[in-house]
């Protein structure tokens, strides 16, 4: 698969390979101190983190332990306190606002517990604004928006909003705006928190195929049968890695014979 390229300015690079396995995200010593008034809060204290390419990755922690900040730095939507952050081999812990957004645009797709969807605005519209921010040019957008759309079978509910969609509707096309800039990497914050568990299901069998098409994924939930479709799970606990194991689906996925070379 080929690798995705990040157009930047020319800040440190590393050659992301550990083992014959590419590492895509890698954490060292990761803090983030929020100031609430005279108060710091320090959400996270010292994250060490490697995730490989093709990483199928479970975050779980109880309430308040730093899951969302971690995604949240991950994502490119936050910058670390202090410690570095390096995606697909950039450093990017040291970039500014712009530059960390250009890179979140192309390499990530991001998708939330409440789907964050423009609440007036279509389907297609809604899929189509990462393309805007982009700036592809509009015929490409709509096509692109379209594809992402019937990529998640909501092809025939392009021109409703996201009222006039079921909860299990709006994630996927929140899957679809995430999908749409062919990110190499999706995060995933609670993606199932609001949905009932038909509809989670539907959800986590739309990110297993995203897996097996390539994608690196990280998931957080609460809940451990959802942990379960991911190949590892990263336990967070006050703001720092409390544990890293393997699943029994990553058991499985890391013994399964190659693929026969056509
Ligand atoms: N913007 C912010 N300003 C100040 N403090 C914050 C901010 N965001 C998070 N925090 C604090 O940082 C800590 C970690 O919060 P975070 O949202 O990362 O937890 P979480 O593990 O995602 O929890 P949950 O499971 O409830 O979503 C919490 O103590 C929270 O109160
Ligand atoms: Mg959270």
């Amino acid at each position: 698969m080929a690798t995705p390229t990040i157009h930047q300015p020319s800040t440190t690079t590393a050659t992301p390979y550990a083992g014959d396995r590419e590492v895509v995200i890698r954490t060292e010593n990761l803090w983030k101190i929020y100031q609430m008034g005279s108060e710091q809060v320090a959400a996270l204290r010292g994250v060490n983190l490697q995730i490989y390419r093709n990483e199928y990755v479970a975050i779980m922690g109880p309430s308040g332990s730093g899951k969302s900040t971690l995604m949240n730095l991950i994502g490119c939507l936050d910058s670390p306190t202090r410690g570095e952050y390096w995606l697909s081999g950039h450093l990017v812990s040291a970039l500014d606002d712009d530059e960390l957004a250009r890179i979140r645009n192309q390499e990530i797709g991001f998708v939330f517990q409440t789907f964050n969807l423009l609440p007036r605005t279509s389907a297609l519209h809604n899929v189509e604004l990462p393309l805007i921010y982009s700036g592809a040019p509009p015929a490409e957008r709509t096509e692109r928006a379209m594809a992402a759309l019937q990529q998640v079978d909501l092809g025939s509910r392009v021109h409703h909003k996201p009222n006039e969609l079921s909860g299990g509707q709006r994630q996927r096309v929140a899957i679809a705006r995430a999908l749409v800039n062919r990110p190499s990497i999706i995060l995933a914050d609670e993606p199932t928190g609001n949905l009932d568990s038909t509809t989670s299901n539907e959800i986590m069998a739309l990110l297993e195929v995203l897996w097996e098409r390539g994608n690196t994924i990280v998931l957080v939930t609460h809940e451990h049968d959802i942990a379960e479709h991911a190949h590892r799970v990263i336990h967070i606990r006050d703001g720092q890695v409390a544990g890293d194991t393997r699943t029994r689906r990553g058991d499985a996925v890391a013994n399964r014979p190659p693929a026969p070379s056509a």
